[in-house]
């Protein structure tokens, strides 16, 4: 029988692409969004599909629930809900600042949460990625309520690590540069406005969830059977390195 991943963001750009990942190396893949139409018009009407906003304890529960009812339960968690937002301090409203932790925080936290309970009843080891961003890391300019929600993701996942190590329970993130996905597409829409943003990075180009997508199904595998608790930067060079300015 096949391993089962459950993927929440499986309709934006990253999930699509771990989607497609996963199910090539042979995982049966349950995708989780918010709306059953956008996910069956994705992937069919034969995928399995579950609705759910799993920035709730009861979304995220249902969400793992209804996955183990259908085809049971998952051994790997891939966690790509999560939003971009570019708004300076002075800029983000109360709202806008808690439906971004709202999306990014709450959901990370009550979705592994959910997951992490679902393997230590069934007494089973398992693997969860979830991803962050290179804002968490290093000071972007205009970045600060994401910046505060990936911070709290990495946090969420090392001291879980920590917790799970001994029932051989993995956990790590990915912190991702900008990524050709819709949640950039306004960002990136232009040709100037996507060589600007190219040009932040020092590795030339901008990055692709096809790339990201393979280093979180490789965390999530066999292969990485010895790593957990840790951040995997994809961000062209942009946290760690400084070329020469000429
Ligand atoms: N693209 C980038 O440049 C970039 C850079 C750094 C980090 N990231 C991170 O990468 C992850 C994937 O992003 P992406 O680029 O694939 O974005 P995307 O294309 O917009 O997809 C994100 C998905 O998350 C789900 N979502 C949004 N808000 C949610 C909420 N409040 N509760 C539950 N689900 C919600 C949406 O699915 P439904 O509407 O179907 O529920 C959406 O399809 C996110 O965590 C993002 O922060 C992206």
């Amino acid at each position: 029988m096949a391993a089962i991943a459950l993927l929440t963001g499986a309709s934006g750009g990253v999930g699509q692409a771990l989607a497609a990942e996963l199910r090539r190396e042979g995982w049966t893949v349950a995708l989780v969004g918010r709306s059953l139409e956008r996910l069956q018009a994705i992937y069919g009407a034969d995928a399995l599909c579950i609705e759910a906003d799993v920035s709730t304890p009861e979304g995220a529960q249902f969400a793992l629930e209804q996955c183990q009812r259908e085809i049971g339960l998952p051994t790997a968690l891939a966690h790509c809900a999560g939003t971009t937002l570019l708004s300076p301090l002075h800029r983000t409203t109360p709202e806008l600042y808690r439906s971004c932790l709202r999306a990014n925080l709450d959901s990370a936290f009550f979705m592994l949460s959910a997951f992490v309970e679902g393997l230590r009843q069934a007494r089973e080891p398992g693997a969860a990625v979830l991803v962050s961003s290179v804002v968490a890391r290093i000071g972007v300019a205009n970045h600060e309520a994401i910046a505060i929600a990936k911070a709290g993701v990495e946090g969420l996942v090392r001291s879980a690590a920590a917790t799970y190590a001994p029932s051989r329970i993995r956990i790590n993130a990915v912190a991702p540069g900008i990524m050709d996905t819709p949640a950039v597409a306004r960002i990136i829409g232009s040709e100037a406005s996507r060589a600007g943003a190219a040009r932040q990075y020092p590795l030339p180009g901008i990055g692709d969830p096809v790339d990201l997508a393979r280093l979180m199904a490789w965390l999530l595998s066999d292969k990485a059977g010895w790593i957990t608790g840790q951040v995997w930067a994809m961000d062209g060079g942009f946290s760690s390195i400084r070329p020469l300015v000429k």
